[in-house]
């Protein structure tokens, strides 16, 4: 094993902090308010919340285990952290998955980080003020898209850029005198700026400051346990997938960070504080922003339609208009702590993003951690201008489906898979005590043995043979009489094979709409493409690392 310069934590509670920041992110204010007003408000929390205890816990535990137990022979990597548990050809190549999800994550990720930044810009200089709610969206979709003349959308371009090369700069400062640094900094201050808004949100009164209802509604819609969907297999695997993204498990980047821990450090009392000031950060913090605003000026079910057309773009279509109901010097504090809050829990995740990719390029082939750094910005970029150019024509939306939900499904069952039963959960359970004062109750070793394994194959094969109108009974009825299994357009084989968008296309006779779908299809497909050879350079460059440690070993012999 080649060591070039050791990285480490420097503190415990830096390494929390840098824990915490990597799982806070723009899924803890963005994605889970939608996730949840989409699924029925109260009707969600009971999925999200077994969900949370039988699979991400556990998952946490998995992953911290697997990262130290890897980097105490110095392997940084999914691929190599695997291949040491499971002695297996196969484990290898499953952890490209570890690799992979990051870079095509962060390649859409770092794109609505640049939006926050675009967005603290123009909050700061009060282009906000006096738009009206319809101005904000259309500038919101000029933001986006292509300028007529050039083609170029100029202004999302120039901060995506900026956005990566703070990233890159970071990144190439290393884990404790950058990351750390950032994370103990950035942390706390959107906790704060957090807290501030929420308060803001859950005090809002009908009548006063233009709004229309009490913010304490959209609390309410939120918190009051609903029964009616629970046995909806649609909310339970929107749940399972929001609990993976908040916490970053099945992505291999907590496994990275675990790496870098020493041995005798207490994984279990660092996994779980990290992991809960996540849900505190996403339950507390994040569901008490959007939903109260937004319901306080519009209504529960106006922020229903606003959730069916607005997913993560949401916070950015309608929060600077309601701020701007408070007046001039609280419009502009809020928007900027909304979108400082947003970069800051942003830019604390995509860090966490490149680390994955930086370790495997130093640990198999000795680069620098300043080389490693702009390869990673580079590729970035290269899968992430599709995204720049193309987001009104859904890819986007494509690369969030395949990295940021059927890979993490996928891969979180494998290493779930590989840890209970190859590794074996009584090793694990060991492991993962080692060292550790905190004591976590010993059914989690029986829930990681049988549970959580069990619960991630039903979620995946669900997921991938979802059957049309997500209608389990008379999907079930159907097979009984021999009429067969109809798929969803949503399920994972619909979905690889573009099928809503073709079937709409059949539908259709209007020149224009056909236009439109035919350049979908068409962006689409081309961005499954390369999300596949991404998937298979990265394999291919494995394979080449692992030849060139068999090579160092016989060498050594
Ligand atoms: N957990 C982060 C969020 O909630 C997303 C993330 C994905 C972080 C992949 C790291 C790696 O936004």
């Amino acid at each position: 094993m080649i060591k070039t310069q050791s990285e480490g934590w420097g503190t415990r509670v830096g390494l929390v902090l840098a824990m915490a920041g990597n799982a806070v992110g723009l899924g803890n204010f963005l994605r889970f308010p939608v996730q949840a007003i989409q699924n029925g408000g109260g009707a969600f929390i009971i999925p999200y919340i077994i969900c949370f205890l039988l699979m991400g816990l556990p998952l946490l535990m998995i992953e911290w285990t697997i990262g130290r137990y890897g980097g105490e022979k110095g392997n940084h990597s999914a691929p190599f952290m695997m291949d040491r548990m499971g002695k297996k050809r196969i484990w290898k190549y499953i952890g490209v998955f570890g690799i992979f999800s990051n870079i095509g994550i962060a390649a859409y990720y770092c794109f609505i980080e640049s939006w926050t930044l675009a967005y603290i810009f123009h909050s700061a200089i009060g282009s906000f003020t006096g738009m009206t709610q319809n101005e904000v969206v259309a500038m919101f979709s000029s933001y986006v898209s292509l300028d007529e003349a050039t083609l170029i959308p100029f202004e999302a371009l120039i901060f995506f850029l900026i956005c990566l090369t703070i990233n890159v700069y970071i990144l190439s400062r290393g884990l404790s005198g950058g990351i750390e640094k950032v994370a103990k900094i950035a942390v706390p201050l959107l906790i704060l700026f957090g807290i501030f808004l929420a308060i803001k949100a859950v005090t809002l009164t009908a009548g006063s400051e233009g709004a229309n209802f009490d913010g304490i509604l959209g609390l309410n819609f939120l918190w009051t346990p609903t029964f009616d969907t629970i046995s909806n297999p649609k909310v339970w695997l929107n749940a399972a997938g929001q609990v993976f993204f908040t916490l970053s498990v099945g992505m291999g980047s907590i496994q990275c960070y675990a790496s870098y821990v020493k041995k005798k450090d207490d994984i279990a009392l660092n996994s779980m504080s990290a992991g809960w000031m996540n849900e505190f950060v996403e339950v507390v913090i994040g569901a008490a922003i959007i939903i109260p605003l937004a319901v306080g000026y519009f209504g529960i079910d106006g922020v229903k339609q606003l959730a069916e057309l607005g997913g993560l773009s949401i916070g950015f279509k309608t929060l600077p208009f309601l701020f701007n109901q408070w007046g001039t010097f609280l419009s502009t504090i809020s928007g900027i702590f909304w979108f400082g809050l947003l970069f800051f829990a942003g830019i604390t995740s995509s860090l966490a993003m490149g680390m994955p990719v930086m370790s495997f390029l130093k640990d198999e082939f000795s680069w620098s951690r300043k080389k490693s750094a702009w390869t990673f910005g580079a590729i970035v970029l290269a899968l992430g201008l599709p995204t720049v150019f193309f987001y009104n024509f859904g890819v986007f939306d494509e690369y969030d489906y395949w990295t940021g939900t059927f890979s993490l499904f996928l891969f979180a069952m494998l290493e779930t898979i590989l840890f209970a039963w190859v590794f074996k959960a009584e090793n694990g359970w060991k492991e993962f005590n080692h060292g550790a004062d905190f004591k976590i109750p010993r059914v989690y070793k029986f829930i990681i043995k049988y549970i959580t394994p069990v619960l991630l194959i039903i979620v995946f094969v669900a997921s991938t043979i979802k059957p049309v109108n997500n209608d389990w009974e008379g999907a079930f009825n159907n097979l009984i009489n021999g009429k067969g299994w109809s798929l969803d357009n949503s399920s994972v084989i619909k979905q690889a094979l573009n099928s809503g968008l073709r079937e709409q296309l059949e539908n259709t006779t209007d020149p224009a709409l056909r236009n439109e779908l035919e350049k979908k299809i068409l962006y689409t497909d081309g961005a499954k493409i390369l999300l596949l050879i991404t998937f298979f350079g990265i394999a291919y460059l494995v394979r080449v690392a692992s030849n060139k440690r068999k090579k160092e070993r016989r060498n050594e012999t």
